[in-house]
């Protein structure tokens, strides 16, 4: 579906490998939908017990792919977007993130519908939705308020900074920073686990522990698409987009 997204099975578990490292792991149209397809592939088939979520080189995911933001924006929920954000908000089994590098906008907020999340200490986060004349997506409104309070989540929301895997740790968006050259490792080992324990039980407590807060998340989730795609179209959006794509500062002065 996409060259970028490398699926492997190991025994019981599904490695799911975004490698597009040319462009810090961004992803485009296809890449959404293939990572879509995988996750529901993973909830369909038998012999998956658990999703392994992961980038190459040092990044996980840079985000939506700019260019596309440009070219094909998100319309609606047929968009491959919020198809990906749909699923996996919607996930019955497990998903393991190792998170190996740069994590940015929708590469921090796919974190945030993952159950385990290893980080390498060289990771480094970021929600730069302010920065590019955007919101927040994928219900992170609702779950980052939630796990660090207003003032937290807003710092890192209006001033868009990126924070290292120790500060994900400390806002609960990471459960433990790992050596980088022992995150492979340390999150299959997980992985082989949680594939290792009874299935029905696994993928019951993570529904349970979801569907505590599922109505919230997905109606923040659509609060928030409903700002975004028309912010998406906005001219703020277009500064700064089109200057990222020209290697240059945006300029915020004329709005
Ligand atoms: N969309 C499209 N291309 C991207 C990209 C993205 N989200 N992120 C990185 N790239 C491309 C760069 O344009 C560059 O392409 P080029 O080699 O053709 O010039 C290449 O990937 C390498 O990126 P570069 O910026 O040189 O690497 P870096 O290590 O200095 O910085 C990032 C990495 C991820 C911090 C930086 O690229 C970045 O901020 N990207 C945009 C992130 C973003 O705003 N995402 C959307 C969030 S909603």
């Amino acid at each position: 579906m996409s060259e970028y997204i490398n699926i492997e099975n190991e025994g019981r578990i599904k490695i799911i490998r975004i490698n597009r490292p040319k462009k810090k792991n961004a992803l485009d149209l296809a890449m959404y939908s293939a990572l879509a397809q995988a996750l529901r592939d993973a909830d369909e088939d038998n012999n998956t017990r658990v999703s392994y979520l992961t980038g190459v080189d040092d990044a996980f995911c840079s985000g939506n792919d700019i260019n596309d933001f440009l070219k094909n924006p998100p319309t609606g929920e047929s968009s491959p977007v919020l198809q990906f954000i749909n699923v996996i908000i919607n996930a019955q089994k497990p998903i393991v993130a190792a998170v190996n590098g740069i994590a940015v906008g929708i590469g921090t907020t796919m974190l945030l519908h993952c159950d385990l999340v290893y980080a390498s200490d060289a990771a480094q986060f970021q929600l730069p939705f302010v920065n590019i004349g955007l919101c927040p997506e994928a219900g992170s409104t609702y779950i980052l308020s939630a796990l660090m309070g207003h003032q937290k989540i807003s710092e890192l929301l209006l001033l868009g900074d990126r924070f290292s895997a120790e500060q994900a740790e400390s806002f609960g968006i990471v459960n433990k920073v790992v050596a980088a050259d022992e995150l492979e490792t340390i999150a299959m080992k997980s992985a082989r686990r949680i594939s290792e324990q009874p299935p029905g039980a696994t993928q019951t407590s993570k529904a349970l522990l979801r569907i505590a807060m599922r109505n919230q998340v997905v109606e923040a989730s659509q609060r928030e698409l409903s700002s975004f795609i028309p912010m998406l179209n906005g001219e703020e959006a277009k500064e700064a987009l089109t200057a990222f794509m020209e290697k240059r500062k945006p300029d915020f002065s004329r709005f």
